[in-house]
């Protein structure tokens, strides 16, 4: 008996996660100015502009997301304004929309719900597709990688990237499977890892780890957030907020370790105090907290996508950013 393929669910629906949490953290006032860097399906930037007569400036390297923006300037007249591209270029963007200093900047890392569920963006393996992944839709597929790299390079990037324990074996089989035709569906490539990976006893898919390092270097995932977070500390003013969602833990240790060098948060501060750089060399952030919040049993219920995700989030200091201070 073949199992139905799952139908694909309405794209257009994605459900912000944290979202209180978030706003918390912002914590948004009357006349300041935010970058909302992941504007996807806009949750994140309305629930801003609705929690204070603020400005958000919305930034995605999708042009999908970027027509989701529709509605929001007669909704929020004269306090929103959309910019298509990477947040890595955030200062670019902004300072070709005259913006210089921001109170805050959220970013909502990964995907949106309406980017998996299309089929024909080629992130999920749950429906047949183009092996795509391009969250913006220029530069290199994943079926470029996947027909194109080397075993080792490949072997590398898998074990790197998707955290994939059998990633020789993976690459050895992406090879013997291309030497026959092609790999050029999202489908075809999750039967190819299928078959020399098992499913984990949690139940996730073979084919998730490999899928996920693939996305990763087809977007720059990393080197965007790495730029995103130097150059968020530039832009912010004194008392600006950094938030940060991520969504594994590639990403999520990244910005821990960002956020605790710039903060001169060591090892050795007591875990349950705020970190601040008092009797350090002055730092660029303090720490609210170093734990990361992450989504209670409700939205668990509510929104199971929401399982892995963590915000971290950081304030500005008046230290000047690194690179910019006098020697
Ligand atoms: C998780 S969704 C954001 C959802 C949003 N917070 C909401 O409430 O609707 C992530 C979005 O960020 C975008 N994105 C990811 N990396 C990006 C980058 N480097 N530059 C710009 N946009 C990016 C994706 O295209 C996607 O639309």
């Amino acid at each position: 008996m073949t199992v139905p393929a799952p139908h694909p669910p309405k794209p257009e629906s994605h459900i912000p996660v944290l979202l209180d949490e978030m706003l918390t953290a912002l914590a948004p006032k009357d006349g300041e100015v935010f970058l909302d860097g992941t504007f996807g399906a806009g949750g994140y930037s309305k629930a801003i502009l609705q929690a204070a007569d603020c400005t958000v400036y919305g930034i995605d390297r999708d042009p999908a997301a970027i027509d989701r923006a529709d509605g929001f300037n007669s909704e929020f007249p004269g306090r929103f304004t959309i910019l298509l591209g990477r947040f890595g270029d955030m200062e670019a963007l902004l300072h070709s929309a005259g913006v210089d200093r921001l109170d805050g900047v959220v970013l909502d890392l990964g995907v949106s719900s309406p980017q998996i569920d299309t089929p024909g963006r080629g992130f999920s393996f749950r429906f047949d597709g183009p092996l795509d992944m391009r969250m913006g839709l220029d530069g290199p597929t994943a079926a470029d990688i996947v027909n194109g790299w080397d075993a080792e390079p490949l072997a590398d990037l898998i074990h790197t990237y998707g955290e994939e324990r059998r990633a020789r074996q993976v690459a050895r089989a992406i090879i013997a499977a291309r030497t026959e035709a092609p790999i050029t569906t999202t489908q075809q490539l999750a039967a190819v890892i299928r078959k020399v990976v098992r499913p984990s006893k949690d139940g996730v898919d073979p084919a998730t780890r490999t899928f996920q390092a693939l996305r990763i270097q087809v977007n720059d995932e990393l080197g965007e957030l790495d730029r995103a977070l130097e150059a968020a500390e530039r832009l912010l003013k004194p008392g600006g907020r950094l938030v940060v969602i991520a969504f594994h833990s590639l990403e999520d240790r990244r910005v821990k370790a960002f956020m605790t060098a710039r903060s001169g948060a060591g090892p050795g501060v007591s875990r349950h105090l705020p970190v601040t750089t008092a009797g350090s060399a002055p730092a660029p952030f303090e720490l609210p907290s170093r734990k990361a919040v992450k989504p209670g049993d409700a939205e668990l219920r509510r929104n199971p996508r929401a399982r892995s995700s963590r915000l971290r989030r950081a304030i500005r200091t008046d230290t000047p950013a690194a690179g910019m201070r006098a020697t």
